[in-house]
């Protein structure tokens, strides 16, 4: 198994990617320890873990919060393997012509405080503990860094910016850290939230009527399939295992083919 005797902390595991990639974590035979900031999925999906696993609600925008978690993971396990980031927020894919210029200045501050200065923090607190034990970092962007259309101007201005932030902390934290990213695309069970900045905090990108995109993302995409969280759990456990000796500073590209095409037939 990929990630035996693998202690692998998740952030942002409370539904959709961070939690799929937890479950496979554990299937790979990693104690995990998930976490959140919203307490009712939390509490909602405990019975899918067991005692050897730790949940522990924790926002990745407080510095205070990482801290706290960073001891519990210590007391408990008293080592660390992998951080995985699944966190994020929307910004409703609303161009930003459509906007009150107020809200447009809100909504950069709400999602660069989860979409990048969670992760930042998250890598300031756990490099330490990182660094001892020879672990790994995984952080999630989007294709939305690669090309238009993946989001709105706000959101896909984060994921570039993980997308960097990704190879210069690889470079930081090298030799002892690995750190990688991944890319997806999309994501089937998904309950990815809009901005409290526009409104948008009770829609969910899935809210985005389901045929419709899967007959657009099947329409364009090469594998023809609208992946779950867990079909990328693969890909991070094998970016957060000792058996990745060979990458860091990369993102993976997980896509289901759709940017590898300029688009003439259908
Ligand atoms: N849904 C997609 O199609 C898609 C495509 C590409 C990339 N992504 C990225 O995948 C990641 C996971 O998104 P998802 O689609 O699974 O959505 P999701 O909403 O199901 O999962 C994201 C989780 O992050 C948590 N979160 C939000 N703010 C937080 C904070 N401050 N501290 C800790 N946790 C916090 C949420 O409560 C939620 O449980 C995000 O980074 C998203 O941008 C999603």
């Amino acid at each position: 198994m990929l990630l035996q005797d693998h202690i692998v902390l998740v952030t942002g595991a409370g539904s959709g990617l961070g939690l799929g990639i937890a479950q496979y974590c554990k299937k790979q035979g990693a104690k995990v320890i998930v976490t959140d900031v919203a307490t009712e999925k939390l509490n909602e999906i405990a019975q899918k873990f067991d005692q050897n696993d730790l949940i522990l609600r924790c926002d990745v925008t407080k510095a205070t919060d990482l801290v706290q978690c960073k001891k519990e993971i210590l007391n408990k396990y008293h080592r660390l393997d992998a951080v995985i980031g699944a966190q994020g927020i929307f910004d409703g894919n609303l161009p930003i012509a459509s906007m009150e210029l107020q809200h447009l200045d809100q909504l950069f501050d709400e999602l660069f405080n989860v979409n990048v200065k969670g992760y930042l923090l998250t890598a300031h607190v756990f490099a330490d503990v990182l660094k001892e034990n020879h672990g790994a970092m995984v952080f999630t962007t989007s294709t939305a860094a690669y090309a238009a259309d993946g989001g709105g101007a706000v959101y896909t201005a984060t994921k570039g910016a993980i997308r960097s932030l990704i190879q210069q902390l690889a470079f930081e934290f090298s030799p002892e850290i690995r750190v990688n990213g991944v890319a997806p695309a999309a994501i089937g069970n998904s309950q990815l939230k809009g901005p409290k900045a526009l409104n948008l905090e009770h829609q969910k990108q899935s809210d985005i009527p389901k045929d419709a995109f899967l007959n657009l993302f099947q329409s364009i995409s090469l594998l023809q399939e609208l992946p779950d969280a867990e079909d990328y759990g693969a890909l991070y456990a094998f970016l957060a295992s000792k058996q990745n000796k060979v990458m860091t500073g990369q993102t993976i590209v997980a896509d289901q083919g759709l940017l590898n095409r300029a688009v003439l037939t259908h």
